[in-house]
């Protein structure tokens, strides 16, 4: 079995934050959300993995994640021209994917299941399809399924205007290579892609073999702030630990799951976990809150923040009023002018200056 991982598209729902980087390679607790899938894969057993990526994003999302060695697979890129759609970034990986049945992870998703049970469940049951279910309280934002007493999917449609219920496609999937033929038969929707969930659908149309569970766990489609944000909750939460590489002087009080990066120096501060501060930052005369992840090379002077996620190099300095529930940009910077408003809260892009007067 292969592994197919979606981390092409345009990504315009993180803008400011997806202009100049990869959504997939925004980190949730400092690890790249797409490097949760890979691991995910590669815990299921499937070590043969390609990575859809895009002219504008795909250099960045090679340097980044390399040919697989640190995860223990082997990874190979393959060039989706244009965002035209899942069912068109299939199409394009068809000749890595040859005859083999194959998982398709979408690389902006946050998934808490094993991926071995379902790998387990297709190939017991020999089939054609599987996917994952999941309610959410917005069914018109995703791929939606209908389906009977049984579990089995009667029929999905894709960002439905008048949803048929509430349970929406996960955005992991198991395929055999059935699924090539159907997809060379699909014209573009209306809104112009070639949608994975119409090729599903016609596997249903054709009596092949489609199933679908529930997923256990939480799931997460972190293409937006507060999604991001809430992954960002979830794996602190879950999976953070106290290390502690870095400094931390006498007069700081550090408290709860934290980890501090090797380079970092902690001055003066006072640090709640579970937060997670990576390497070669300086923070002095600062309190960070519970939930907060505070990416490489950043600076944080005199300043009050929880919940938040800080990106790699980005600069936030004398900001006397608590920052919360925001994200900040790589490299972007906020300090203060010469008097405070009350409240604040940011969504702040790569590279971004900005003064709070
Ligand atoms: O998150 C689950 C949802 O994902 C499902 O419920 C929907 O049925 C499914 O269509 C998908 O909807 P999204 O609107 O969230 O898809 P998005 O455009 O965000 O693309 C998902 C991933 O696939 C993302 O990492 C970008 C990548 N992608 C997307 C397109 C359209 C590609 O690699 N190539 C593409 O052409």
């Amino acid at each position: 079995m292969k592994a197919l991982i979606l981390s092409g598209g345009k990504g315009t729902r993180l803008r400011p934050l997806t202009y100049t980087g990869a959504k997939q390679l925004v980190p949730v607790a400092n690890k790249p959300i797409l490097w949760y899938g890979i691991e995910a894969i590669v815990a299921a057993g499937i070590t043969d993995i390609g990575i859809v990526i895009s002219p504008e994003t795909g250099e960045e999302v090679k340097a980044f994640t390399g040919h697989g060695q640190q995860f223990g697979a082997q990874i190979t890129y393959i060039l989706q021209a244009q965002p035209a759609g899942l069912a068109h970034a299939v199409k394009v990986a068809q000749p890595f994917l040859g005859d083999a049945p194959f998982v398709m992870y979408l690389g902006d998703n946050l998934v808490q299941d094993s991926l071995t049970p379902m790998v387990e469940r297709f190939k017991e049951r020999h089939l054609d399809a599987l996917t994952l279910l999941s309610p959410v309280p917005n069914p018109r934002a995703f791929g939606v399924a209908e389906v009977d007493e049984s579990g089995r999917i009667l029929r999905l449609e894709e960002k439905p205007e008048h949803p048929r219920s509430n349970l929406a496609l996960v955005g992991v999937y198991l395929f055999s290579s059935a699924i090539h033929g159907v997809i060379a038969t699909l014209e573009p929707s209306a809104r112009g892609e070639l949608e994975i969930t119409d090729a599903i659908q016609e596997l249903i149309n054709r009596q092949m073999r489609v199933e679908a569970l529930k997923l256990e766990g939480w799931w997460l489609d972190t293409g937006k702030k507060d999604d991001l944000l809430e992954a960002n909750r979830i794996i602190l939460d879950a999976y953070s630990n106290c290390v502690v590489n870095g400094s931390v002087d006498d007069q700081s009080r550090v408290t709860g799951r934290v980890s501090i990066g090797e380079g970092t120096q902690v001055i003066n501060c006072t640090i709640r976990g579970p937060v997670i501060i990576g390497d070669n930052c300086h923070l002095e005369n600062c309190f960070v809150g519970p939930y907060s992840s505070i990416g490489h090379g950043v600076t944080l002077s005199a300043v009050d923040l929880d919940h938040s996620v800080i990106l790699q190099g980005a600069r936030v300095e004398g900001i006397q009023h608590r920052i919360v529930d925001s994200l900040v940009g790589r490299r972007a910077t906020i300090k203060p002018g010469p008097s405070h408003p009350k409240a604040m809260r940011f969504m702040v892009g790569d590279d971004c200056q900005i003064e709070v007067v």
